[in-house]
């Protein structure tokens, strides 16, 4: 396979496709929106009760750290690896299941779990262990200022500018397990119709989004299933 005969293909995951990894999704029954407030975990709202949302966050990260990527995460790792053309994915998730699968490069535009921000000197850190009031920012050294360094509502996710740039020759675009009700990512799909990308969409169920080809089932089968056949045609 010789990579000019090969398109670009822009891949955008959402909670589904760590569903199989025990991951919970967002919405839904037994989603983590599911008898939570959101405006008070995931908005700036932060500010009134940090210690709840810390708690939030700090029970998820320790969640993530049991966790193991499936052979969604895997496929789409081999596919970025193997694939002789362009291969760009972008996730909205915060678990850095792809990466441990070994995705080369990984656009998170929601942030990261595992990375922490110091509100006074902004800067981005590790972050395994639990934040709380007295936890302490290994640059400037002020206690009880770190954040998750994650993206709420009400904040500008991270990359678009870059992405914007790096996606327009998309020839194929991928929505693998994403309810495509969060702005801007939702839009995507659209915006890459429109500028002639063939869009597909992997799920249990079909989103609103307006997609040119739909996979039914679990991303751990149709994903390896597509990327499978991605990889086998001939050049
Ligand atoms: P949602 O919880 O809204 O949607 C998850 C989607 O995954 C649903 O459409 C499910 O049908 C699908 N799904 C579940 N299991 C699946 C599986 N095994 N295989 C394939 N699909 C499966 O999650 P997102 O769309 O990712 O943002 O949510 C987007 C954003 O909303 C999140 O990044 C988060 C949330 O609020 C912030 O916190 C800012």
């Amino acid at each position: 396979m010789n990579a000019s005969s090969h398109p670009h293909i822009v891949i955008l995951t959402g909670a589904g496709v760590s569903a199989e990894s025990g991951i919970p999704t967002f919405r839904g029954a037994g989603g983590l929106w599911e008898g939570r407030d959101v405006m008070e975990l995931a908005t700036p709202a932060f500010q009134r009760n940090r210690d709840l949302v810390q708690r939030f966050y700090n029970e998820r990260r320790q969640d993530l750290l049991k966790k193991e990527p499936n052979a969604a995460h895997h496929a789409i790792a081999r596919l970025q690896r193997e694939y002789p053309g362009r291969v760009t994915l972008v996730t909205q998730n915060i678990d850095d299941l792809h990466e441990r699968a070994g995705s080369p490069e990984v656009w998170h535009i929601h942030g990261e779990l595992l990375l922490s921000r110091c509100e006074r000197c902004y800067e981005v850190q590790h972050c395994r262990e639990d934040l709380h009031s007295a936890s302490r920012c290994e640059h400037c050294g002020q206690s009880g200022r770190l954040r998750p360094h994650v993206v709420w509502f009400g904040e500008v996710p991270y990359h678009l500018g870059d992405l914007d740039i790096k996606t327009r020759d998309a020839r194929i675009f991928a929505a693998i397990g994403t309810g495509g009700l969060v702005y801007p990512a939702a839009n995507f799909a659209h915006i890459a119709r429109s500028l002639g990308a063939r869009c597909i969409e992997f799920n249990l169920e079909p989103s609103d989004g307006v997609f040119d080809e739909f996979i039914e089932g679990p991303a751990g089968q149709t994903v390896t299933a597509w990327v499978d056949s991605l990889l086998k045609q001939p050049s």
